[in-house]
């Protein structure tokens, strides 16, 4: 019987050696591993010995199976990578593919680094609609109906009553409506011009509106969070000034502009806000009382912001979706 089994596992190794194809290997599984396979047979014929010789020829038995099933599997794993036939093979263990993902838009950048400074000074996040009314976008802020920005040149008209904020003003006057002082808030978002498109201008663009409205709420104040915030924004080094301006829902206004100076060219002050007191007629408008609260208010052009600090002439960069001006960013 061992003579038999020493016979079988050379039969095997030599055709182990041989096997060339998956399907040559199943052959070979099913001639030896099978339940009718050659093991099969001598473990029948192991029942058959007597007692006294079952120990040996048992342990020896299993030990040559066990070693040969190995090698086969082994040699059938080496096969089944290399051949053709496992063309749709999967390696689960190879690293995968990098995907290449997109960067955050320049724009969404400055964005989030405007929202965490103000939110650092205690100011909350708001939003309002884009399609707004007249109401909101003129009427509540202290606009005569015959202001110059209420004519067909700036404002995108959807109907009479209806158009494309041209400001984030209006939200504003819509917290103020809904919410009880003190407000201290922040709103990012899209505004529209009807504008001739240019480096300077385009139809679009982005504005983060600022309120706060409380009891002895200062110009100091205002002056004083707009000087943080750009030394935050542009470093410590930064060159401001404030410029008396008008709007019609402040009072008194200001314009911020930072001074300028590209590589090689000369520098020149460019205005990145407009801010001031809120009108107390506004307040009033707005149902808040003007003899007990007064407030502050801004507005930061975000694309300006971002051209003055990344050194970009030419506003319409930021649309043209153009890859190789984005992932500069
Ligand atoms: N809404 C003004 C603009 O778009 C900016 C502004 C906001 C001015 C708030 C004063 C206070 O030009």
């Amino acid at each position: 019987m061992l003579n038999k089994i020493e016979k079988i596992k050379a039969e095997l190794l030599d055709e182990l050696k041989n096997i060339d194809s998956v399907e040559k290997a199943e052959e070979i599984r099913l001639k030896y591993f099978s339940r009718k396979g050659k093991f099969a047979n001598l473990f029948e014929e192991f029942k058959q010995l007597p007692k006294e010789e079952k120990p040996k020829v048992g342990q020896f038995l299993n030990q040559v199976r066990g070693e040969l099933t190995n090698l086969f599997e082994e040699t059938h794993v080496s096969l089944k990578s290399s051949s053709k036939s496992m063309e749709n093979y999967i390696d689960l263990t190879l690293p995968a593919k990098r995907q290449k993902i997109g960067t955050v838009h320049l724009l969404n950048q400055t964005l989030r680094e405007i929202k965490d400074i103000f939110k650092s000074l205690g100011f909350s996040v708001y939003e309002g609609p884009e399609l707004e009314s007249d109401h909101f976008n003129f009427e509540s802020l202290n606009f005569p109906p015959d202001h110059p920005a209420r004519d067909m040149q700036d404002t995108f008209f959807v109907n009479p009553n209806f158009l494309l904020r041209t400001h984030t003003s209006p939200v504003q006057a819509r917290l103020m409506q809904k919410t009880e002082p003190p407000i201290r808030a922040i709103i990012p978002g899209k505004v529209y011009r009807n504008e001739a498109i240019s480096a300077k201008s385009y139809c679009l663009f982005h504005q983060v509106e600022g309120l706060y409205v409380d009891t002895d709420v200062t110009f100091a104040e205002l002056f004083g969070t707009l000087v943080s915030f750009a030394k935050t924004f542009y470093g410590d080094d930064v060159k401001y000034r404030f410029r008396p301006s008008f709007f019609p829902f402040t009072e008194p206004s200001s314009e911020v502009d930072i001074w300028w100076e590209p590589k090689g060219k000369e520098g020149r002050w460019l205005e990145i806000l407009g801010c001031g007191m809120v009108d107390p007629n506004v307040l009033e408008f707005n149902g808040i009382d003007s003899e007990k609260y007064t407030g502050y208010a801004f507005g930061l052009g975000i694309e300006r912001m971002t051209m003055l600090k990344y050194g970009i002439d030419d506003i319409r960069v930021f649309f043209d979706n153009d890859k190789r001006f984005l992932e500069q960013f």
